[in-house]
């Protein structure tokens, strides 16, 4: 397999939270291919964000394996978090700087970029995010959906290769969720997506879509609609 196929796979993994006996994940199994936008979806508490998670090791998984090119994700020790960017479902979690601009460039500036490079970074990132005219405001003072926004566009200008993405679209109005959609789109054609979601527009372009239920996966599915009427036949949805 070519080194820069960003190809991951999860074989068996398992996970629970520590201080709980409950299996939170079990034996969870998933192929993501680059170019394709892999989603995970299922009810609150499905085990979602968990299961990301495990994707770039924010948590350990206690048993099984995550490959990324064939190769254990451990032993790409601190690499991992500059070839995965990671959008946490609530953008708080995500902006530390008081001023936007300054959370853009804290990415590039961490990767040892030069002055213009991080410059050039920050304008391409908040241009295909629509976040231009945010760049001089103080962060605290956006609404929920501009956080949104502005840690999206943090992550592109870090330029990472596997992007993983929390229910991005939760909280936001229809415009930005389209915007984020026309996004995705472009960004699969060189990147590898996974996205945790339960928004229908999300699903629609998905190319590979994983059914989590109960920390399992119970379904895998080519489109959305074999996903939904594999759901009207088990009387899910
Ligand atoms: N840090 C934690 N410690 C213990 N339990 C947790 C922790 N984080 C999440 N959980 C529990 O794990 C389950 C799955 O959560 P989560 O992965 O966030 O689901 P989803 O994203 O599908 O809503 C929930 O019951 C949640 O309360
Ligand atoms: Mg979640």
């Amino acid at each position: 397999m070519l080194e820069e196929e960003n190809h991951i796979e999860l074989k068996n993994v398992c996970y629970h939270y520590p201080g709980t006996n409950k299996q939170l994940l079990r034996d969870i199994n998933l192929e993501i291919k680059k170019n394709e936008i892999t989603v995970i979806v299922g009810p609150v508490a499905s085990g979602k964000s968990t299961l990301i998670r495990t994707i770039n090791l924010l948590l350990e998984p206690d048993k099984g394996q995550v490959l990324i090119d064939g190769k254990d994700a451990k032993e790409y020790h601190d690499k991992i978090y500059e070839m995965i960017g990671f959008l946490f479902q609530n953008p708080e979690d995500q902006l530390f700087y008081p001023v936007v601009v300054d959370d853009l460039a804290f990415g590039p500036r961490n990767l040892g970029l030069n002055r213009q490079e991080i410059h050039k970074r920050v304008i391409e990132a908040s241009e295909q995010v629509g976040i231009l005219h945010l760049l001089e405001r103080e962060t605290d003072s956006l609404s929920y959906g501009e956080k949104t926004m502005v840690a999206l566009a943090g992550l592109l200008a870090t330029r990472p290769s596997i992007l993983l993405m929390d229910a991005p679209t939760t909280g936001l109005d229809l415009w930005s969720i389209s915007r984020i959609i026309e996004l995705l789109k472009k960004l699969k054609k060189t990147r590898t997506l996974v996205i945790t979601t339960n928004t229908e527009d999300v699903l629609k372009i998905a190319d590979k879509i994983y059914f989590l239920w109960n920390g399992k996966i119970r379904g895998e599915y080519k489109s959305y609609r074999t996903f939904r009427s594999a759901m009207s036949r088990k009387n899910i949805l």
